[in-house]
C-alpha cells in the first residue's frame, strides 16, 4: 500500500498506534488485495473527525450537502465557494482517510479551462486531495489528471443530471445502456480517473463493471460487487426528513437521539431544572466573605 504518514509521526490518540494516511494509489493498492473501500460523505469538522477517527478510508465532501446541510430541494444550487467553505472545515478535522470534493454544478461544464481552474481551488485552497465529477467527462479528467489533480469519476444515476433523467431514476437497466456505462467507465479509468463512483445501478452491470475496471468502483445503490461502498452521512444515521432509499441502511437514529436530547433541555430550562448548583460557577471562599462584610456594611445591596 502506498502510504504517507503526517510529519511528526502523527498517531491514533486512543491507540498511539502511527496513522497510515489514504491515498489515491491507496485506494487501487485495496482494489488489488480485495480489501473493501468505506466511503462516506462529510460536511463539517465534528462529524468528519469522528469518521476519519472510525476509520473511513475516504470522506467525499459531496454536493449532497445542498440538500442535507443547506436545505435545498437537489444539488443543484450549492457553489463552488460554499463546497470550498465546507471542504476546509473537513480538512482540517481529517488526519488518515482521502479528502475527495465534490464539483458542484455548473463547476466544470463549460471549457475544460474553467473546470481545470475551479478544481485548483480545491486543491489549493481548501486542501481537497482529488476531486469528483459527475458524467463521462474524459477530456477534463485527462486534463486534471495532467494537472496532478486526481479524480473520482461518477457515473450511473448522476444526479447533478436530474432535470435531463427526469428524476432521479435507476441507469442502465438495458443491455445498450449497460454497455455504454461500461465504455464511460473504462474511457474514464484510461483518461486517468483514480476510482469512479457508480450510483443508481443494477447490481449486475455494476458487477461486471468492477470486475473490468483497473481502479476501485465505489458503490452507492450498486450492490455489493463493488470494491468499496459510500452512503451519505445523514442517510447513515436517520438526519434526513425523507423515508430511505431502498440501497439505505440505517446504522443508528441520531435524529431520534437529538431530538429527545433538544426536547430534554428545554424541559429543563423551563422547569429550572437546569442549570444546577454544580454546573455554576461560585465565589472564592475570600470574595464571599467580603461581599457577605460589605452587605452588612450597607456598601452593596442585596439583589
Ligand atoms: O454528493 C454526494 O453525496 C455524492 C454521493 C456519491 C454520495 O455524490
Amino acid at each position: 500500500m502506498s502510504v504517507t504518514n503526517f510529519p511528526g509521526g502523527s498517531s491514533s490518540a486512543s491507540t498511539g498506534i502511527p496513522i497510515t494516511k489514504v491515498t489515491v494509489p491507496a485506494l487501487a493498492e485495496m482494489k488489488r488485495q480485495g480489501k473493501p473501500i468505506s466511503a462516506l460523505t462529510a460536511y463539517d469538522y465534528s462529524s468528519s473527525r469522528l469518521a476519519d477517527e472510525a476509520g473511513i478510508d475516504l470522506l467525499l465532501v459531496g454536493d449532497s450537502l445542498a440538500m442535507v446541510v443547506l436545505g435545498h430541494e437537489n444539488t443543484m444550487a450549492v457553489t463552488v465557494d460554499e463546497m470550498l467553505h465546507h471542504t476546509r472545515a473537513v480538512r482540517r478535522a481529517v488526519r488518515r482517510a482521502l479528502v475527495v470534493a465534490d464539483m458542484p454544478f455548473g463547476s466544470y461544464h463549460g471549457t475544460v479551462a474553467d473546470g481545470l481552474a475551479n478544481a485548483v481551488r480545491f486543491i489549493k485552497e481548501a486542501g481537497a486531495e482529488a476531486v469528483k465529477i459527475e458524467g463521462p467527462r474524459v477530456e477534463l479528467v485527462r486534463a486534471l489528471t495532467d494537472a496532478e489533480i486526481p479524480v473520482v469519476g461518477h457515473l450511473g444515476l448522476t444526479p447533478q443530471s436530474l432535470h435531463r433523467m427526469g428524476g432521479y431514476r435507476v441507469q442502465a437497466r438495458t443491455a445498450d445502456t449497460a454497455l455504454r456505462l461500461k465504455d464511460d467507465a473504462l474511457a474514464l479509468a484510461d483518461a486517468g480517473a483514480g476510482a469512479v463512483v457508480l450510483e443508481g445501478v443494477p447490481r449486475e452491470v455494476a458487477a461486471e463493471i468492477t470486475a473490468e475496471l483497473p481502479v476501485p468502483t465505489i458503490g452507492i445503490g450498486a450492490g455489493p460487487e463493488c470494491d468499496g461502498q459510500i452512503l451519505v452521512f445523514h442517510d447513515l444515521l436517520n438526519l434526513t426528513f425523507a423515508p430511505a432509499a431502498k440501497f439505505v441502511r440505517r446504522y443508528a437514529d441520531a435524529g431520534a437521539l437529538i431530538r429527545s436530547a433538544i426536547e430534554h433541555y428545554r424541559q429543563d430550562v423551563e422547569h429550572r431544572a437546569f442549570p444546577s448548583d454544580e454546573e455554576s460557577y461560585h465565589l472564592p471562599e475570600a470574595a464571599r466573605k467580603s461581599m457577605a462584610a460589605a452587605h452588612k456594611a450597607g456598601i452593596l445591596r442585596k439583589a
